[in-house]
């Protein structure tokens, strides 16, 4: 097929269980559709979902309900090691701490996803943890372990990783919400070229309306639902 529809989402409901018997809506009935290149903005106050519908899109928790498509794949309907594949040739997430393993460097951290790319030849593999680590500036601390990176560094450190396999998506749940204004300006500024370079769809979760406003599309989180500007 030659869709260039990156992902659609259709219903995506999500309750929670609380303890003593109450249930807690989160998503209730999302829907999305994101094209290649193209880069959404999702907003909303604290506790709206945001994360969780990010961790649906990422394949990493599954709806109660509806439908998520990726790259012409029903991901509902896919094995667990099928949509454990997906995942890891497809989709880059940067999670709203940075979590980098702390004793690994950055060089080997941003390969980790790599691991799985068994049919890349280690010097490949090398050529490519140089060449992302270079479109984020850190080519010279690839030897660093994390403790040794400023906050912004180490967000960088997270993008490559979200990038060393060339995703068609990345996620990003607050890349930039531990950085000061600078600071977080140059690092959305490297995500975003980074992700253009590599022709890749990109939806970023965050609090700030000026990221929010770099973005092709924006769309809120209220009362379960995704609602997207219009502009
Ligand atoms: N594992 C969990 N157990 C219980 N409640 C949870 C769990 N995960 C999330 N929640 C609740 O689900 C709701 C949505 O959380 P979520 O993390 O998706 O919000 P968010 O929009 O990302 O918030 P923030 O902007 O603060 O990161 C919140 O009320 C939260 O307390
Ligand atoms: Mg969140």
């Amino acid at each position: 097929m030659t869709s260039n529809v990156v992902l659609q989402a259709s219903g995506l409901r999500r309750t929670l269980h609380l303890p003593g018997g109450s249930q807690l809506p989160i998503l209730r009935g999302v829907d999305l559709t994101v094209y290649a290149g193209q880069s959404l903005a999702i907003v909303g106050r604290s506790g709206s979902g945001k994360t969780t519908l990010l961790s649906q899109l990422g394949l990493l928790s599954p709806p109660d309900d509806g439908v998520l498509t990726i790259l012409d794949k029903k991901t509902n309907e896919l094995s667990d090691s099928a949509r454990a594949a997906l995942r890891n040739a497809s989709l880059g997430y940067i999670f709203q701490s940075y979590s980098l393993v702390p004793h690994f460097t950055a060089r080997r951290n941003v390969e980790l996803p790599m691991r799985y790319a068994t049919r890349v030849s280690r010097l490949d593999r090398k050529e490519r943890v140089s060449h992302v680590l270079e479109l984020v500036g850190l080519a010279e601390r690839a030897q660093s372990k994390p403790r040794h990176l400023s906050g912004g560094e180490q967000q960088r450190v997270a993008i490559a990783r979200a990038l060393v396999h060339n995703p068609a998506l990345i996620l990003a749940d607050e890349p930039t919400g531990a950085l000061d204004t600078t600071t977080a300006d140059t690092v959305l500024d490297i995500l975003q070229r980074a992700t253009q370079a590599q022709g890749a769809a990109l939806i970023v979760v965050t609090h700030d309306p000026a990221i929010a406003n770099r973005m092709d599309r924006r769309a809120v989180m209220h009362d379960g639902k995704l609602t997207e500007e219009c502009g």
